[in-house]
């Protein structure tokens, strides 16, 4: 999809982005957890990727000490596979580096075969498994990480 942009989330957004959360989890955050992430987190980072004045996707992660860990990231049912997940995992990253974190982190559900290939198109790699982490079908959690963000953002896409 052209024509989007990334920027940081604001308040103003929530009630979009908190759709999207509904539609794309089977256990979706509350409205309040995302308020809450953006008035008093100090630790979180979250953008939004903007379509002609609709929000089409969303991603978020914790910064703590060296490590950089992902909280979710979506994208609309309807603006998928238009590289926009992609992107916003491409900026998360960038803004870890900037802030001189090479180390990123995140946990997905097993069978999530996209989320689980955006991953490693992007370096990560898993490094074990959270045996029936996930409460509404306990699901085990694949933990991925990648070690080397500046790395990845070096390389030209399609390296
Ligand atoms: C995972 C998700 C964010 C991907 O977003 P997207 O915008 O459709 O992904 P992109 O178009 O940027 O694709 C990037 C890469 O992801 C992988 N990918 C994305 N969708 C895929 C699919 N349906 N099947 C296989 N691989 C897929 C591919 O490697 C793709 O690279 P390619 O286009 O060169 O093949 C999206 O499917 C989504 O919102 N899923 C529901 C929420 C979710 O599961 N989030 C992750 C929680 S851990």
């Amino acid at each position: 999809m052209s024509g989007y942009s990334i920027r940081p989330i604001t308040l103003k957004d929530v009630d979009e982005v908190w759709n999207i959360e509904k539609m794309c989890f089977p256990v979706p955050w509350s409205r309040q957890s995302f308020v809450l992430e953006i008035e008093h987190n100090k630790c979180a980072r979250y953008f939004v990727a903007e379509h002609a004045g609709t929000i089409v996707g969303y991603g978020g992660m914790w910064l703590v000490l060296d490590e950089a860990h992902i909280t979710n990231i979506a994208v609309h049912p309807l603006a998928r596979r238009k590289g926009i997940g992609e992107a916003l995992l491409r900026v998360l990253m960038a803004e870890a580096n900037r802030l001189g974190i090479q180390k990123i982190t995140l946990e997905v559900r097993d069978s999530n075969t996209a989320a689980r290939n955006l991953y490693e198109k992007l370096g990560f790699v898993s490094v074990g498994r959270r045996k029936r982490y996930y409460s509404d079908n306990n699901e085990d959690a694949i933990i991925m990480w990648n070690l080397n963000i500046g790395k990845v953002l070096e390389a030209k896409q399609g390296d």
